[in-house]
């Protein structure tokens, strides 16, 4: 928890300073451009992938509730004064995080993005578990079962292919391919914004910190857990993320 002043309300939100409302408004405006463009690019996509009737079901239940991300982050959006058309990629300048250039073409890249994607998502929605704005806070309270299914969906799936030599190889190709990509998630190390974030306490922590976190998280579970081999990535220096 922090001891900074709470905001329970969109109507106080209203009177916060400008700086608050900005800030807010471009922690907002992210997910709802970002959960949108997965939906799109990887999880809808993911649904022609699936290899049988129970991975369809499970896929469509995952692409349902990113989709409804966006629809939720997109309600609390418009509360907040954030023009619609600034959270629809594609109607905005604004572009979607670097992470959604990776050309998702096969099942084992899903489950892969499932697995290291989603647990990346995890660590975000964490850290606005204690949001001095309420109804983010809320907001991420009810979307985090939601990733954490999506995580485990990639774990279960991933556990299940890398039981064949074919499975494993794919696997590992995936990962060795998107582990580097996910670094720009987190945006750049030393960030204004994010100094920002943590002065209004919105956010608890610098993004080099989630950085290392997320990189010994992946570790436990793609290594230790998976027996897969994470490539090795400078934490230190991430391709600036685009939104
Ligand atoms: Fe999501
Ligand atoms: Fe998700």
């Amino acid at each position: 928890m922090t001891d900074k002043p709470q905001i329970k309300t969109v109507d106080e939100f209203h009177h916060q300073p400008e700086e608050y409302q900005t800030a807010v408004k471009k922690i907002v405006r992210s997910h709802a451009i970002n959960e949108l463009f997965g939906a799109q690019v990887f999880d809808e996509p993911a649904i022609a992938l699936a290899p049988n009737p129970y991975a369809k079901w499970l896929t469509c239940r995952v692409a349902m509730e990113e989709y409804g991300h966006h629809v939720r982050f997109k309600e609390l959006g418009e509360q907040i004064g954030i023009p619609e058309e600034e959270m629809i990629p594609g109607r905005t300048a604004k572009r979607p995080l670097s992470v959604f250039e990776f050309k998702l073409n096969t099942w084992e890249e899903f489950c892969v993005n499932k697995l290291i994607g989603d647990l990346a998502e995890i660590l975000q929605v964490e850290d606005l578990l204690h949001c001095t704005f309420q109804p983010l806070r809320n907001l991420s309270r009810q979307i985090m079962p939601e990733e954490r299914f999506h995580a485990q969906f990639g774990e279960d799936f991933c556990s299940d292919l890398v039981k064949t030599d074919e499975g494993k190889k794919a696997v590992q190709d995936a990962l060795t391919r998107f582990y580097p990509v996910m670094m720009s998630f987190f945006g750049a190390s030393g960030s204004k914004n994010n100094e920002i974030y943590r002065k209004w306490g919105i956010k608890l922590r610098k993004n080099e910190e989630m950085r290392a976190d997320y990189a010994a998280r992946a570790k436990a579970l793609c290594e230790g857990k998976l027996g897969l081999k994470l490539p090795e990535v400078a934490l230190d220096k991430p391709k600036p993320a685009h939104a």
